[in-house]
């Protein structure tokens, strides 16, 4: 079992109902959901909903995602989650995002967790690719994503009706050999 994913600080393994009350907290806090497809109305039912579709093997299948729980490594208590996106028309290629409760942002607790995943898609999974995307306003995950080594690589402007505006994406990515190197 690849499970947990550990670091001095986390312990990343796939979410579970025990982690329903504080994920929904967060979700429904406006600043984290600005960024996000869920709205601050998300509740218990659709954290089920998404747990209890959550796939059972270590890596998802083509074209879905598996959620994982960040936990504090000593108390268990829940950071944020990680998510990871295996590209149904991209081999060994995957898809991450992230999102951490605001009391545990600007702690380096994203980075902790985002190094350790790459490090596994890479290392245990073999992948060649690893992308993220996000709105180009987003700061934070900008200035996360090129901590950890992944490049800037696209900018699709108005690319999307979201949130009732027009939002430019800006994709991030990191191959295997720039990871190594
Ligand atoms: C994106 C997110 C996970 C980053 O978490 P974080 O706790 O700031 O990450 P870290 O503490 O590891 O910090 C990473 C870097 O970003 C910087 N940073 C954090 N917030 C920032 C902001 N609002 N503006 C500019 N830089 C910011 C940190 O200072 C740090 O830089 P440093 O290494 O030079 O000190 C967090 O902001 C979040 O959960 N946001 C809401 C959900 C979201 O937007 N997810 C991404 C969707 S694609």
């Amino acid at each position: 079992m690849t499970y947990p994913l550990t670091t001095p600080r986390l312990s990343i393994t796939p979410l579970t109902e025990q982690d329903t009350a504080t994920f929904v907290a967060y979700r429904q806090d406006a600043d984290v959901a600005r960024w996000q497809g869920w709205d601050p109305t998300y509740n218990d039912d659709d954290a089920a909903e998404l747990i209890n579709s959550q796939p059972a093997t270590d890596l998802p299948e083509s074209g879905r995602w598996l959620q994982l729980a960040i936990h504090d490594v000593e108390t268990g208590k829940l950071f944020g989650d990680v998510a990871i996106h295996t590209l149904d028309d991209h081999d060994d290629t995957y898809e991450i995002g992230i999102t951490l409760a605001p009391a545990n942002q600007h702690l380096g607790i994203a980075t902790e967790a985002v190094k350790r995943v790459l490090d596994h898609l890479f290392t245990a999974a073999n992948a060649h690719r690893v992308i993220a995307n996000c709105d180009t306003r987003n700061d934070a995950v900008a200035k996360l994503l090129i901590g950890v080594g992944m490049r800037r690589e696209s900018s699709q402007i108005d690319v999307e009706f979201f949130k009732d505006e027009w939002i430019t994406l800006d994709g991030y990515a990191i191959l295997t050999n720039e990871y190594s190197a």
